[in-house]
C-alpha cells in the first residue's frame, strides 16, 4: 500500500481527520461539559433589566403594543419583566441575524493589537456558552466596530436614532438604515425595533466593568453647596482616577 503515493495520502488524510475530530469535538466537548449552555431567561441581569424597563418608560404605547402592558411594581411583577426580556433578548438575536448586522460587526474581543484598550476586556469563552450564541456571532469582518461591550455604552434614544438613520448621529456613517424597525419614526419602535434595542444593551452587560466607554471622563460633578472653582478641582480629579481605571 505503501508503495504508492496514493497509499500514504489516503493514511495521512485518515490521521488529519482522527485529528481534527479529537481537537474539535472531543477536546471542546471535554472542557464544557460541566459547563451547561444558559437560556435567555438566565441571561438576564440587573443592568439589562434597567434597560428593558427604560424601553418601557420612553416608548410605553409601542412597548404596550409589542410586549403587553406593564404589571404595576409589586416584587412578584418580576417574573413578568424577566419573561418579557428574555423573550425580547430572543427576538432580538433573530433580527441581528436576519438583518444580517454580523457581517459588519464582530462580538469578539480579540487578545491582540491592544483591543482590550478600544473595546473593554478581551472575550472569555465562557461568555460564548449560551442559548443566543448558537450559532456563535462571532461575525466575519469590522465594517463597524465590535460590539460585544456595547451595552450601556450609549442610551436606548441614540440607537433608537441610529438605527432609523445612523447619520443623524453619526456623520458619514456607511451604515444602512432600519426603518423598518419602527412604525414610521425613531419614537416609536415596534416589537422588532425593542427587541433589536434590547439584544443591543444586553451585549457586555454581564461585565464586571459595565458599561465600557473608549476613553470615558466622567462628567465633573457640580454640587450646589460648593463653591464653582473648588467644585471644578474636586471634579478634575475624580476624572483623573476614573480615567485611569479604564485604561487598567
Ligand atoms: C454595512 C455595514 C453595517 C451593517 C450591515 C450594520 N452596521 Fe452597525 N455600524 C457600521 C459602522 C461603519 C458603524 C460606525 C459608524 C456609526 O456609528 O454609524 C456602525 C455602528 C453601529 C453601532 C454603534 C456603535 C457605537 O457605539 O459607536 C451599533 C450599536 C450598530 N452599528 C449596530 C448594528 C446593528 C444592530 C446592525 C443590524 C441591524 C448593524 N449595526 C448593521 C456598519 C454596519
Amino acid at each position: 500500500m505503501f508503495e504508492s503515493k496514493s497509499g500514504v495520502l489516503y493514511v495521512a488524510g485518515l490521521g488529519f481527520f482522527a485529528l481534527a475530530f479529537v481537537s474539535n469535538a472531543v477536546v471542546p466537548w471535554l472542557m464544557y461539559q460541566r459547563y451547561p449552555e444558559k437560556t435567555a431567561e438566565q441571561l438576564v441581569n440587573a443592568n439589562l433589566r434597567y434597560q428593558f424597563e427604560d424601553l418601557a418608560r420612553r416608548y410605553p404605547e409601542s412597548f404596550e403594543k409589542a410586549f403587553g402592558k406593564p404589571p404595576g411594581g409589586a416584587a412578584e411583577d418580576n417574573a413578568w419583566w424577566n419573561e418579557r426580556c428574555a423573550e425580547a433578548l430572543r427576538a432580538g438575536r433573530r433580527v441581528y441575524v436576519g438583518e444580517g448586522c454580523w457581517h459588519c460587526h464582530s462580538q469578539f474581543v480579540r487578545p491582540v493589537s491592544n483591543e482590550e484598550q478600544r473595546w473593554g476586556p478581551v472575550a472569555r469563552s465562557e461568555e460564548y456558552q449560551n442559548e443566543l450564541q448558537r450559532p456563535v456571532m462571532f461575525g466575519t469582518r469590522r465594517v463597524g466596530p465590535d460590539l460585544s461591550r456595547e451595552g450601556g455604552r450609549r442610551s436606548n434614544d441614540w440607537h433608537a436614532v441610529h438605527f432609523f438613520h445612523p447619520e443623524s448621529v453619526s456623520a458619514g456613517s456607511p451604515m444602512p438604515e432600519y426603518p423598518w424597525l419602527f412604525d414610521g419614526h425613531p419614537d416609536r419602535p415596534n416589537r422588532h425595533g425593542l427587541a433589536m434595542l434590547t439584544y443591543i444593551q444586553w451585549l457586555g452587560s454581564w461585565q464586571e466593568s459595565y458599561p465600557y466607554y473608549e476613553a470615558y471622563v466622567p462628567a465633573a460633578l457640580i454640587r450646589p453647596d460648593v463653591e464653582p472653582e473648588s467644585a471644578e478641582a474636586a471634579g478634575a480629579e475624580q476624572s483623573a482616577v476614573a480615567g485611569e481605571e479604564q485604561v487598567r
